[in-house]
């Protein structure tokens, strides 16, 4: 069953493209095109000939070069699966574990998390991750797996060094498996992102992909990252029964992704506009350190609306889409979720907007 409310950040965004003028702040995708050399690259490679089937581990020649530019010290290029989208490599994860797993997930957390959970039909529950106490009810609590986002997907927070010695303990204590989303890897604003592939582990599963570091969301091209070769060779059946592999162009133009600095170039632009965000949103600083939201608590300002009902408000009045926080977890009905990584002047005007809409509710 997919997302029952069916309100989520894909189909807020069609509705508010469907309007003239309208400011999308609901979407993670980046405002910038994939780089020009990517581009030429492809029309390169397509004229001589690159359009047939690869491997469906993915090309090796890709394999190292991710290895190297997304710094996995601890591995090797056959650790490493190709996948459409890290989404899609999530969800092959998913398949591999046994059908009576518990899988735990924290909370505010990317809404399809659940949304593939329930499709197949797996037991999960969520724990609150504003909870001072989190870590300590983490031990408490009973599960096979765990899935993390570092940086997190709404708020941009990122774990401490102590907070992931803890995640880790626990994860070996009870011998389950941790999958670390770090898709969101690249947009580290004050240098303190450490990925958990440090602690060189087999329970441990990486996410990661192209989408948000070198704004190639459309090329369908991410990976799973994992020392457990069993899981690998599962994980690499199942791309070949359901994808037979990422599109070949898409892999090539991955490896000529990596030799650009486009990534530094799209960090530099949306850490400026992170700040420029806190201007107007200073409470949001206490989670964003990366990634491209704030997730705003209208509680903080006095606002009664819920997050639906006021994001509901921002578009009627000045078409300015948001995502209200409750898809992001039961406990954050009165948040909502934008967006940054849009163009500068256009964020500007939006934040503007956002904030006399609050002032005019308190
Ligand atoms: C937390 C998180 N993980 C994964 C993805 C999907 O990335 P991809 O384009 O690699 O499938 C997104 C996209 O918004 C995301 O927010």
């Amino acid at each position: 069953m997919i997302n029952e409310n069916n309100i989520n950040s894909i189909n807020i965004t069609e509705r508010a493209k469907r309007i003239d003028d309208s400011i999308i702040l609901s979407i993670g995708d980046p405002h910038f095109s994939t780089d020009d050399v990517i581009v030429e690259n492809s029309f390169e490679l397509l004229r001589t000939g690159t359009t047939n089937y690869s491997d469906s581990q993915g090309l090796e020649e890709l394999r190292e070069a991710i290895i190297n530019g997304f710094e996995y010290k601890n591995y090797s290029y056959q650790d490493l699966v190709v996948t459409p989208g890290s989404k899609q490599g999530l969800l092959y994860v998913l398949k591999t574990l046994p059908r009576d797993s518990k899988v735990l997930l924290f909370e505010p957390h990317w809404h399809s998390y659940t949304n593939l959970i329930k499709d197949l039909n797996l037991n999960y529950q969520v724990l609150n991750s504003y909870d001072i106490n989190f870590i300590e009810k983490l031990k408490m609590t009973d599960f096979d797996v765990l899935i993390v986002c570092n940086p997190n997907n709404p708020d941009g927070y990122i774990l401490n060094k102590t907070q992931m010695d803890d995640i880790i303990k626990v994860i070996k204590l009870k011998d389950a498996i941790l999958i670390a989303d770090e898709i969101y890897s690249n947009y580290d604003y004050e240098s303190s992102f450490v990925s958990f592939s440090k602690y060189n582990s087999d329970r441990i599963i990486i996410l990661n992909g192209f989408s948000k570091r070198y704004a190639m969301t459309g090329w369908r091209l991410g990976f799973i990252l994992c020392s457990d070769h069993n899981l690998v060779e599962k994980l690499i059946k199942i791309n070949q029964l359901y994808a037979t592999c990422v599109a070949n162009i898409s892999q090539y133009c991955g490896i000529a992704a990596l030799n650009t600095r486009f990534d530094s170039q799209l960090l530099d632009y949306y850490k400026k506009n992170s700040e420029i965000v806190l201007e107007y949103f200073p409470l949001a600083a206490k989670r964003l350190s990366g990634g491209f939201y704030a997730f705003v608590d209208l509680t903080d300002y006095g606002v009664k609306l819920s997050g639906e009902e006021f994001s509901d408000l921002l578009f009627k009045r000045h078409k300015i889409a948001v995502v209200p926080g409750s898809i992001y977890g039961n406990s954050f009905k009165s948040y909502f979720r934008l967006s940054f990584s849009v163009d500068r002047e256009i964020l500007i005007i939006a934040l503007y907007k956002i904030l006399n809409l609050i002032e005019s509710l308190d």
